[in-house]
């Protein structure tokens, strides 16, 4: 059987510094665990901008469709602020989540219990917190038609357009249900559907797919704005919750942020399954490029590294190692190793990027 094909693509700011960590890791499980991965490096964003003056050549693409997996650092940088939106970092993230159709993008937010002291809420609010969020990322306001900046008499007007087929909701609906039933098989659906036709047609699908295919499963529904206040006062009361391409983006920052910190935050964003019977996936960090702190070795590699972790479990068919990763990491923490991110408010000493890698594969090396 062939080695699968992870493409990486670290991208900009601090992407290229933690994708680097990344790979470190990947040639531990290579050569202490002989988990053969074959990986490809390719450019996106401002880095892809650069060289070919487009964010995702159609080379890269088409290299994206036929990987078992991607696996993407962070795009976008002050430098291109200017550039015209076609063409900005951004729209090359895009890109690949539209044409590899994943729709539906897994954030967990997961609190370390090293870190409940750093959560900005109380320690009881955040303690074991585990909740994973199911962002639709393919359509809504996103990639709604019409969209742009018209003049209409002496004045500009910018438009974007929220829509949703029956379809896009229902199978994002399965995919939070499906996952809900891994877990405590509970899903919390949020749209505006006081003020939104596209929020009154996502509660009736997502309570049509839920009667029908998976009664078992508790459903609940929110209001999204009752939801960011209940992510903030409670966050425990949740398991699941499926919300639309805006919100989920919203949403999924807040609650990152209850954890302690964005750069501990993995995600996985999955489509169809591909002929292998595995999804289509791209994997990133929840975080951005942090262009304020690149290249300083000030980066939190561990979401990324956890990123990986993720297409251990749903690409690679590699659950116990994904579950060895996590657990090294957790021991990183617990023993005390922490980027600037992770210093609370009493301060400390922090470590590099490099030494959080290094920390990562030596607690790799004491789990054998
Ligand atoms: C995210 C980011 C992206 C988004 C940007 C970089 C296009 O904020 O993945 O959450 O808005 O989806
Ligand atoms: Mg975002």
């Amino acid at each position: 059987m062939t080695a699968p094909t992870l493409l990486i693509l670290p991208g900009d700011g601090i992407g290229p510094e933690v994708m680097a960590e990344v790979r470190k890791v990947i040639s531990w499980f290579g050569n202490r665990r002989g988990l053969a991965i074959n990986v490809e490096e390719d450019l996106v964003g401002g880095a892809a901008y650069d060289v070919h003056g487009v964010p995702l050549s159609d080379a890269t693409m088409e290299r994206a469709q036929n990987a078992d997996a991607v696996l993407l650092g962070a795009v976008g940088g002050p430098k291109y602020d200017a550039l015209d939106f076609s063409v900005k970092p951004e729209r090359g993230l895009l890109r690949l989540r539209k044409e590899m159709d994943l729709f539906a993008n897994l954030r967990p937010a997961q609190c370390f219990d090293a870190l409940a002291d750093f959560s900005s809420l109380k320690k009881e609010v955040v303690a074991g917190l585990d909740i994973v969020i199911v962002r639709e990322l393919t359509s809504g306001i996103y990639f709604g038609e019409p969209r742009g900046i018209i003049t209409e008499g002496n004045e500009r007007v910018g438009i974007n357009t929220q829509r949703y087929t029956e379809g896009e909701i229902a199978r994002v609906a399965r995919s939070a249900f499906e996952l809900a039933r891994r877990r405590s098989n509970r899903v919390c659906s949020m749209e505006k559907a006081n003020v939104m036709e596209s929020g009154v047609l996502w509660r009736q699908v997502v309570t049509e797919v839920h009667d029908a295919e998976y009664p078992d499963v508790e459903l609940s529904h929110m209001y999204a704005d009752a939801g960011a206040m209940q992510l903030c006062r409670w966050p425990k009361q949740f398991d699941v919750i499926v919300t639309d391409n805006l919100f989920g983006d919203l949403l999924s920052d807040a609650a990152a942020m209850l954890t302690g910190s964005l750069g501990m935050l993995p995600s996985a964003s999955l489509g169809a399954p591909m002929a292998n019977g595995r999804p289509k996936a791209l994997y990133e960090p929840v975080h951005g490029s942090a262009p304020d702190i690149a290249g300083q070795g000030k980066a939190n590699p561990i979401a990324c590294v956890l990123s990986f972790a993720m297409a251990l479990r749903y690409s690679f068919d590699a659950g116990d190692e994904a579950t060895r990763l996590e657990q090294a990491i957790e021991k990183v923490l617990a023993d005390g190793a922490r980027t600037p991110d992770l210093l609370g408010p009493e301060g400390g000493t922090p470590i590099t990027t490099v030494q959080m890698g290094d920390a990562i594969i030596a607690a790799l090396d004491a789990s054998l």
